[in-house]
């Protein structure tokens, strides 16, 4: 990593299902930092739901949406900041969380997201009629994307708490360094 990388919070992505907002109010509370979800932020900061948002402005809007609040998170300290699953796709939102955060991808087989996403109904990109080749294609495309991490943990077999507690290890022997 470079030394001039400022690491005062840890960014957690992956795709949906991933187990992000669990895992990162977890380690929000073993850390005890503030938690952030990006995709709470949105929907306070316009009143809307992300359903509303990518059915009434399209998905494009909702990228916007990601960007600004990415931006804003660059002067905050001791937070997790869980993403939305999309957000790393755009390089732009990657660079500017790694510039003050340490960054975390919690990997899963699309089996597994499956099994966790399959009785949820608030993610506009699973709603199609064959949500599980949707879920082999985008995470296929944004596999690369997501290998940008600074650490990447399966989670496959492991409990959130077990996730939760392998975050905290890495992220403490980093910021220690
Ligand atoms: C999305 C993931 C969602 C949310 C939106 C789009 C994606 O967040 O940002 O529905 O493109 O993967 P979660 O990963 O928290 O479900």
């Amino acid at each position: 990593m470079h030394n001039d990388r400022r690491i005062a919070n840890l960014a957690l992505i992956g795709f949906m299902g991933a187990g992000k907002s669990s895992v990162g109010r977890l380690v929000a509370e073993l850390l005890d930092f503030e938690y952030l979800d990006t995709d709470e932020m949105i929907q306070t900061d316009t009143g809307r739901t992300i359903t509303d948002i990518f059915k009434t402005d399209g998905e494009p809007a909702f990228r916007t949406l990601e960007t600004k609040i990415v931006a804003g998170l660059a002067s905050r300290v001791k937070t997790v900041i869980a993403t939305g699953g999309g957000l790393p796709t755009n390089p732009k939102n990657l660079a500017s969380l790694k510039t003050h955060a340490l960054v975390f991808c919690l990997w899963a087989s699309p089996e597994k997201i499956w099994e966790r996403v399959k009785n949820q109904s608030h993610r506009p990109l699973l709603q199609g009629p064959e949500p599980q080749a949707k879920i082999r294609e985008l995470l296929a495309a944004r596999e690369p994307f997501y290998k940008q991490a600074d650490v990447l943990l399966n989670t496959d077999l492991r409990s959130l708490r077990e996730v939760a507690q392998q975050v905290v290890h890495h992220f403490r022997l980093e910021a220690a360094r």
